[in-house]
């Protein structure tokens, strides 16, 4: 008995050591992608998030802010829109940590990331908003397309199946903003 309890004793990790240990790499996750895949995929997806994050609160600014006759159209297409975008942030951050990276952790670090400007105008003009929404919805999908190259590259093509979704989602927003704003050209008036 003694003799087993020596030997159990040596083999045991001080408990110091191993607090350190877990204290550097808390958050690691197992995954087979090397430390580069994870590096480029997580940093391309956490600008991603900070993008969606700002122009899901940009698209619900506006669609407090409609006014004109079209209120009502705009005011639900926008709700729509928004809620689609807000639909992504939890699978992005969570995909983000299923490989191992860390992810945003607030309204701050949204902002320090964020590519999409903010419009903290008084008053924007209903034609305006929709506007700017198309224009940054296009700009969204260009960049999830990029992040689907860096995903290419590092062979992470679950990240890269989801941006697939993602992409035809902005190019559908795009779309309807397009359409939306249109100035009745096509009924010769
Ligand atoms: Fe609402």
């Amino acid at each position: 008995m003694a003799k087993d309890h020596t030997t159990m004793k040596k083999t045991q990790t001080n408990p110091k050591v191993s607090l350190l240990r877990k204290q550097r790499a808390p958050l690691n996750t197992t995954t087979d992608l090397d430390a580069k895949a994870v590096r480029d995929v997580s940093g391309a997806m956490n600008a991603i998030l900070a993008d969606v994050f700002a122009l899901h609160l940009k698209t619900k600014n506006f669609h407090w802010h409609m006014s004109g006759p079209h209120f009502r159209d705009y005011h639900l297409l926008l709700d729509e829109q928004a809620g689609q975008l807000f639909a992504m942030t939890d699978p992005i951050a969570e995909r983000i940590r299923k490989i191992g990276g860390t992810t945003l952790r607030s309204i701050g670090h949204i902002a320090r990331l964020q590519r999409i400007d903010d419009n903290d105008a008084e008053y924007v003009e209903p034609e305006d908003m929709l506007a700017e929404l198309r224009e940054d919805n296009r700009m969204l999908a260009a960049r999830l397309r990029e992040a689907h190259g860096v995903c290419d590259d590092r062979h992470d093509i679950a990240t890269a199946s989801l941006i697939e979704e993602w992409v035809d989602e902005a190019e559908q927003r795009t779309w309807f903003l397009f359409e939306a704003s249109r100035r009745g050209d096509s009924t010769g008036h």
